[in-house]
């Protein structure tokens, strides 16, 4: 049977082991599995919980806390984060003991009305606002979108020890519980940003600038190892990670094109060339055989997102779909683009994509063409005439 682990004085890790785990949230593939991370601090005023646990770990959950405290003398618990792998065990957690007061950002709150569908005790926080736990405090920091909007660190003042929830996390889980006596993780870390944090790299810059002043000994996050040795070599690879991405210098222009019988490829040469003598660096790629993250990376860097579709069966192909669909994996410099492709009867590709680029807050540097069959001259000078227009609205936008 496990057993709650110390993490530090009167602070105890109360979480649960999930080893099994192959896919977090149906989305991201866990190699090693994980760990859903709740602590347990005792001051002389207040016993308090960091989290809770996955709802169907809640048994194994409440026997740990209570190896510590009686559950009816738990007096707060802090909701870092309500996705129910954290908050999924405090509705049985109200049942047993309807006094908690539950502390939680203005989101936090909103969302758990209707997570918990009950009445509660609550109260809002604001960014910095301590609470007297008697001899240690706590203060919480806000960091929305780390990584849902009602996310806040909470911050164990007099110990210096920094509970994130999911940031500096890794979907990892052996049968040690701190960073120095476990080989290597640095993978699942990596991975883990990659698929949680990525999309937020602003809000994560945000949040470290939060935090860049306090003296951090440990952190405690939510999933995989505790980091008693490397809590800033954590927080120092999410601030690489999450750096800006370069200003000034020549505009940028991510080409993807799919060109199924090579006349969208002779569209995207003429539009490739007049961008280029427009001035902007031109990265292309071929979405037929593309890698991803390559891709991921030039999103990131991008001005201007200029996509070549054909139209196969009165669709997108499904390449295109995949390639629109990354953009929402990460953080893109830009929300302008522009579509154009060839056809042969029906040609309703471009439209189509220009309707997701709609739905994901793209501005359109110039209206979208698309040609059918073997593009004219009349055709090729229209395509030039579309990228000096894209070419245009980028420099305006600069
Ligand atoms: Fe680990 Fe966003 O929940």
């Amino acid at each position: 049977m496990e057993h709650s682990i110390q993490v530090a004085d009167k602070l105890h890790w109360v979480g649960v082991r999930h080893p099994e785990l192959k896919v977090f949230d149906d989305l991201f593939p866990t190699h090693n599995g994980t760990t859903y991370n709740s602590y347990l601090i005792q001051g002389r005023k207040q016993n308090i919980l960091i989290d809770t646990v996955k709802a169907c770990f809640s048994e194994e959950f409440f026997r740990k806390v209570e190896e510590h405290v009686a559950i009816d003398k738990i007096d707060a618990v802090v909701v870092n984060h309500t996705e129910p792998d954290h908050s999924g065990s405090l509705a049985l957690l109200l049942e047993k003991n309807p006094q908690i007061l539950v502390y939680c950002s203005k989101a936090g709150e909103n969302f758990l009305k209707q997570l918990l569908n009950r009445d509660f005790n609550s109260q809002i926080i604001n960014d910095g606002d301590e609470i007297d736990l008697g001899g240690r405090k706590l203060r919480f920091i806000l960091a929305p979108y780390l990584h849902w909007p009602d996310t806040i660190f909470t911050y164990l003042v007099e110990d210096e020890i920094l509970f994130p929830c999911d940031a500096f996390g890794a979907h990892f889980c052996s049968d040690q519980l701190f960073d120095d006596e476990i080989a290597d993780f640095q993978a699942d870390f990596h991975f883990y940003f990659d698929c949680i944090m990525r999309p937020f790299k602003d809000k994560v810059r945000d949040a470290l600038a939060k935090i860049k002043d306090l003296p951090i000994r440990m952190v405690c996050p939510s999933h995989g190892p505790v980091r008693r040795s490397t809590g800033n070599f954590a927080i120092e690879s999410y601030a690489r990670w999450s750096v800006a991405p370069p200003v000034g210098g020549r505009p940028k222009a991510l080409l993807a094109v799919l060109s199924s019988h090579g006349n969208t490829r002779d569209m995207a040469d003429v539009i490739t060339t007049e961008l280029k003598a427009q001035g902007l660096d031109v990265v292309g790629f071929a979405l037929s055989d593309m890698r991803d993250d390559d891709y991921r990376n030039a999103l990131e860097q991008a001005d201007v997102l200029v996509i070549g579709t054909p139209t196969i069966q009165r669709d997108a192909p499904p390449q295109v779909w995949h390639a629109l669909a990354l953009i929402s994996s990460v953080t893109p410099k830009s929300k302008v683009a522009a579509v154009f492709g060839s056809y042969g009867w029906s040609g309703e590709a471009v439209k189509m994509v220009e309707q997701r680029l709609t739905g994901l807050k793209y501005k359109f540097a110039a209206e979208g063409i698309s040609f059918r069959f073997t593009p004219t001259a009349e055709n090729l000078e229209s395509c030039r005439k579309f990228a000096e227009q894209i070419a245009s609205t980028v420099h305006t936008e600069e």
